[in-house]
């Protein structure tokens, strides 16, 4: 599993969840597959999917606004609902809805236009298709029938491979079609694997068949194990994930619009999610839901904008940084730069009078605050410098100083950072 460097420091993605499932205030194909609403009807609200305030460049504005690098549209969920030109079905927002432009192809070209990568999500699964329900995961048939979603797999025991084969090809089809017709993708956004094995999925070959269209197209981890960054979902991980990673999160409790969640995070909540993901080493895919209509709920629109303006005040903090150091030296996120000369904590909480940081062995150069320039004093307590073990670096520090919702201390280091990680020692010589 390896990322480009263009992913690693992209830092903040944004993530559109739009589909049919927006007219009715209904979840995106969760919602008919448990049954809480009828299939029929959830298809029905096709004929509502209007996007006649659709304005792809809007769109495209606001996500390079929010200080994103990157982008990812659902093409097509787990409804199977094509929101691109697809000749190989006619379950498509083309054919069924009032909207007859080809939605894909206008984010692209407006998301390429700002200069953010282009990624697509593609759910392998398609509970539509006639198909795809034809087998089990694996092939293996479960004990207990009564517990199979018919959406799924086949509720009486009898598997097809044939139909399974035809549903690949199919599949297959359609990623050439998001891949091949709109100039170059970045990166691939893959959900709904686990409903069938690698061998079923045609693993390791279409991987090659993907990579065809772009050698350094970026494929997230819900392709079994051939996919190359975790996609951890909804709940912030406590342990940094293995290599490359990403969380993907709501702004509210759901990912596509629905008018009755008002269960919206705060600003301040999106800026600390954000500085907890870049704090080890991972991005933050944040999500988007716009209305039928194809406009953004205003909330979710402030949210982006207070998320960008953050953010540029503070980028030298974000972009072209590693992850930082781990919370027993700080309370709180930080990251370091590149040459390692520079440490930048997150200051979460108004301090009352100093923050503290614990086991720096690195010299001090100077201390600022990074949105105002203004330099901070600090004092050294502690310590046993002729064993090596360094003191507490009290920097000092009130609200009155503090920026809004994340303030960024900057520690310049006269050498390249080093902490002491050990468990202290008895002073025998003083
Ligand atoms: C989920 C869901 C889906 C959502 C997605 C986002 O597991 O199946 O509804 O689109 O992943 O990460």
């Amino acid at each position: 599993m390896s990322v480009p460097k263009w992913f690693e420091d992209a830092k903040l993605g944004i993530f559109i969840h739009f589909g049919i499932y927006a007219v009715g205030d209904v979840s995106e194909s969760w919602s008919f597959y448990h049954n809480r609403i009828s299939y029929e009807d959830y298809m029905n609200q096709i004929k509502y999917f209007t996007c006649d305030k659709s304005d792809a460049k809007r769109w495209a504005e606001l996500i390079k606004k929010s200080g994103a690098r990157y982008s990812v549209l659902t093409t097509k969920h787990h409804d199977g609902v094509a929101l691109f030109d697809t000749k190989y079905s006619d379950n498509s927002t083309i054919k069924n809805s009032p909207y007859k432009n080809d939605i894909v192809k206008e984010y692209v070209e407006a998301i390429r236009d700002e200069g953010v990568r282009v990624g697509l999500y593609y759910s392998l699964i398609d509970w539509s298709h006639k198909d795809y329900a034809s087998v089990y995961e694996g092939y293996r048939v479960p004990d207990d029938l009564s517990m199979v979603n018919k959406y799924t797999s086949p509720t009486d025991g009898k598997q097809d491979k044939e139909a399974w084969y035809r549903f690949m090809e199919f599949n297959k089809n359609q990623m050439g079609e998001i891949l091949g017709n709109y100039g170059k993708i970045d990166l691939l956004w893959f959900d709904g694997d686990w409903e069938r094995s690698e061998e079923q999925w045609g693993l390791p070959e279409l991987k090659d068949y993907l990579k065809s269209f772009n050698s350094d197209i970026v494929i997230n981890s819900r392709l079994k194990s051939y996919g190359d960054y975790k996609t951890p979902e909804q709940g912030i991980p406590i342990t940094r994930p293995e290599g490359a990673w990403e969380f993907c999160t709501t702004i509210n409790d759901s990912w596509g619009y629905r008018p009755s969640d008002n269960h919206y995070k705060s600003l301040g909540q999106i800026i600390r999610m954000f500085c907890d993901c870049i704090h080890m080493g991972g991005n933050m895919l944040l999500d988007i839901g716009p209305k039928p209509d194809g406009s953004i709920d205003k909330r979710q629109e402030d949210i982006l904008i207070g998320l960008g303006e953050w953010i540029e005040v503070h980028k030298e903090a974000i972009f072209g940084t590693d992850e930082g150091i781990m919370h027993r030296y700080f309370l709180g996120g930080s990251t370091v730069s590149k040459d390692r000369k520079t440490l930048y904590l997150f200051v979460y909480d108004k301090p009352e009078e100093n923050i503290c940081l614990k086991g720096l062995s690195s010299k001090i150069k100077k201390i600022t605050l990074l949105h105002s320039g203004k330099e901070l004093t600090y004092d050294i307590h502690g310590g046993v410098p002729w064993f090596n073990i360094p003191g507490i670096t009290w920097i000092k520090l009130n609200e009155k100083d503090c920026y809004k919702y994340v303030t960024v201390v900057k520690i310049e280091l006269e050498d390249e950072l080093d902490m002491y990680g050990g468990s202290g020692t008895v002073v025998t010589h003083n």
